[in-house]
């Protein structure tokens, strides 16, 4: 083989997910020439990236090379071919536009795909024995990349005891096994808990509070597992006589005491926030939007007119992730009287 350049869209191979492999079954046919080798690289690639077949020990004297999709050397599965004299590349059907056939016999897959997955045949032309070829082929699995799982709840507000309750994973396929998890182990299989239609639907016949959760499903293929977000129910308990509680909840639009909004200079400040939470809520006080503190209350000692501005009251369940928030405008008047004649006043 003379001295070929290869095609410019030599491409360095970077990949990060393990998610496709090619595993590599080399037949050689016939053994005369038995040390030719196809090498994938990298050997494992993920659905988008690039594979290189590298062809090792390619003999001497070739005339050219074609490459086939599959295991059938037709028109119809061939790809590409090279022609060494006058380095002619031609394209053959199944071409799809991504793959470039080097000097060296090489071909590069770019963007490789589900479709891309099978054996690929190299045929090798030697010189002087024009219908000698030498075969070999190889396979490639391409792992899918499993997609993130869900849960979806049939009521998402059950009552204790009485609410038999339905979890879905989704998505759905018959190529994935479903695993259910609560607070972080995996969920035995017990009378309580039936699993049907292979794991995907969870039933609680009747949940009770110490089943809240946190549940996460996961979703598992031949090559991994990916679990969904954790799930937390809202369980409505029945608490003595059906008195029923929300739980979590709020929190509501908080109210701040005093309400009164006029001070004068050297007065004491003491604000303090309220609302309805369950579980309680965090309060945190800022000032013209600048966070000043934690808690319910706010006390500023003798204030000066540089207290004016906008006090806002944010109060926060972690619960429920929800949040709410009240402000009100203080004024500060000046002083106007000497302070030794203010005191008393
Ligand atoms: C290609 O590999 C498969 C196994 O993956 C084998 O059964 C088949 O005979 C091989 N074909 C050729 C032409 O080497
Ligand atoms: C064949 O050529 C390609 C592109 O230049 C190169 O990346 C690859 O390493 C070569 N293969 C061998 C076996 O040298
Ligand atoms: C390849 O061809 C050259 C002449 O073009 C010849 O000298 C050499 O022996 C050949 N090699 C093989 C392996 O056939
Ligand atoms: C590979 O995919 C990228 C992005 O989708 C695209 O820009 C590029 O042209 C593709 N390359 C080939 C050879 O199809
Ligand atoms: C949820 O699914 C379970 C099991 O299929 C069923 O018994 C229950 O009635 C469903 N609940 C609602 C609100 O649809
Ligand atoms: C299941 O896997 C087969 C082959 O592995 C594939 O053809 C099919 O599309 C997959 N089904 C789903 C729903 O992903
Ligand atoms: C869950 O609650 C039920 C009744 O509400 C109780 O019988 C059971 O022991 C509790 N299980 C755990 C693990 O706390």
């Amino acid at each position: 083989m003379g001295p070929l350049s290869a095609p410019p869209c030599t491409q360095r191979i970077k990949w990060k997910g393990l998610l496709l492999t090619a595993s590599l079954l080399n037949f050689w046919n016939p053994p005369t020439i038995a040390q030719v080798t196809i090498e994938a690289q990298p050997p494992k690639v993920s659905e988008g990236k690039d594979v290189l077949l590298l062809v090792h020990n390619l003999p001497q004297n070739l005339t050219g090379y074609m490459w086939y999709k599959g295991q059938i050397r037709d028109l119809y599965h061939y790809i590409t071919s090279y022609v060494v004299d006058g380095q002619r590349i031609t394209y053959g059907p199944t071409y799809s536009g991504r793959e470039t056939v080097y000097s060296n016999a090489s071909l590069l897959i770019q963007n490789v795909t589900r479709e891309d997955a099978g054996s690929y045949t190299l045929h090798i032309i030697q010189r002087g024995d024009g219908t000698r070829g030498v075969t070999g082929n190889f396979t490639f699995t391409l792992y899918p990349k499993l997609p993130k799982p869900y849960i979806t709840i049939n009521n998402s507000k059950p009552r204790e005891n009485k609410d038999v309750l339905a979890f879905t994973c989704e998505p759905k396929s018959e190529n994935y096994t479903y695993i259910w998890w609560l607070n972080g182990e995996s969920l035995p299989v017990s009378p309580r808990v039936k699993r049907p239609i292979e794991n995907r639907i969870l039933i609680l016949p009747s949940v009770t509070r110490n089943e809240t959760g946190p549940y996460q499903c996961e979703i598992r293929d031949r090559y991994g597992g990916i679990r969904s977000d954790p799930v937390t129910l809202n369980v409505l308990y029945d608490i003595t006589c059906g008195f029923i509680l929300f739980a979590p909840d709020g929190p509501d639009l908080p109210r701040i005491y005093p309400s009164f909004t006029y001070y004068r200079s050297g007065q004491n400040l003491d604000l303090s926030c309220f609302t309805e939470s369950n579980p309680p809520a965090q309060y945190s006080w800022t000032i013209n939007g600048k966070f000043q503190q934690s808690g319910q209350k706010l006390s500023i000692p003798q204030v000066t007119t540089k207290h004016r501005g906008l006090y806002a009251c944010s109060v926060h369940n972690s619960a429920t992730g929800k949040e709410s928030s009240k402000s009100m405008t203080v004024e500060v008047s000046g002083k106007w009287i000497p302070a030794s004649l203010a005191i008393g006043f």
